[in-house]
């Protein structure tokens, strides 16, 4: 991986931050998103001490903010012309509904949108740079998903759920979408299930029943290297080079929910997050 540019969102901790090890113990320039300060430059600190490698940098932004997502586009244009791997990682789960700057529920906007905007105005420096990868971190919760477009924003009704389902249910979506849109470019896009009950921050001062689900599975739970194995895989591995619209568990090629592959609904789910983000459709 030496020479290749990789922007990690979500680096500051779990799964992300293993990511960032794991590309950084490959020699990989590798760029941390996060959100807080105190956090990113100690998971910085960790990754280039780790690592031994000096070529490890820090962005700030808050992902739930599309004025934040803008200009963590463009400061990472200014330093960085080329991007060979872009990880969409960072994610969250509410147990109430809690809206963003922008208006919008939590969930939806940084799990999905907030992805599907950093990607497409990262898109050029990913063109520039094919083969390029483009890789998102889903879950085998999307399986559960559905997508509510006559209530995408959990208007008339939240679940913790149903929102995170929906949340990564779109990662999918957008995906094999983008794999489409992207045919001929160079560029590949896939998306992946860690592994379920990886030991993160992941559910961690979150009430209700899922809360209680996550820290009952606490000595069950498996580390944050083998959650960042498949984003480790998909980011470097020669045997994946080229192949592109797929949906990886445990570093292999797997079959995602029958609502996940309906290309009637990704492009309508395209349509109406270009329309959120000001973005052209
Ligand atoms: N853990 C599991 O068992 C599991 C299973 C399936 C899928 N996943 C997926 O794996 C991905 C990584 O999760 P994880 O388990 O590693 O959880 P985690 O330890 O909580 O890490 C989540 C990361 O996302 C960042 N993040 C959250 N909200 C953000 C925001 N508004 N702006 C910027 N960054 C934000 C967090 O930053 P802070 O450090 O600032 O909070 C953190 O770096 C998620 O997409 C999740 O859906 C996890």
């Amino acid at each position: 991986m030496d020479e290749k540019v990789c922007l990690i969102t979500g680096a500051t901790s779990g799964i992300g931050k293993a990511t960032a090890m794991g590309l950084a113990n490959m020699g990989a320039s590798v760029v941390m998103v996060g959100r807080d300060q105190g956090r990113g430059e100690a998971a910085l600190a960790e990754i280039k001490e780790g690592s031994a490698n000096t070529s490890v940098d820090l962005m700030l932004a808050d992902l739930s903010s599309q004025q934040e997502i803008r200009r963590l586009a463009g400061e990472f244009k200014e330093v960085y012309p080329r991007l060979d791997v872009l990880i969409n990682n960072a994610g969250l789960f509410r147990s109430e509904r809690i809206t963003t700057a922008d208006g919008l529920e939590t969930t939806f906007a940084v799990n999905h949108l907030a992805h599907f905007l950093l990607t497409n105005l990262l898109l050029d420096g990913l063109e520039i740079s094919a083969p390029s990868r483009i890789v998102n971190v889903s879950s085998g919760d999307h399986a559960s998903g559905t997508i509510d477009f006559d209530d995408l924003q959990a208007e008339k009704g939240y679940k913790g759920a149903k929102a995170y389902s929906q949340s990564k249910l779109a990662n999918v979506l957008f995906t094999y979408e983008l794999a489409k849109r992207l045919e001929g470019t160079g560029v590949s896009a896939n998306c992946l299930h860690p592994g379920a009950g990886i030991r993160t921050n992941f559910g961690s001062g979150v009430s209700g029943v899922f809360g209680v689900m996550v820290r009952a599975m606490g000595p069950l739970m498996k580390s944050p290297e083998k959650g960042a194995e498949t984003s480790v895989y998909l980011a470097s591995s020669p045997e994946v080079e080229g192949l592109s619209g797929g949906y990886f568990v445990k570093r292999a090629e797997a079959r995602s929910s029958d609502v996940s592959h309906d290309e009637r609904i990704a492009r309508r789910l395209w349509e109406v997050s270009a329309e959120l983000t000001n973005l052209p459709a």
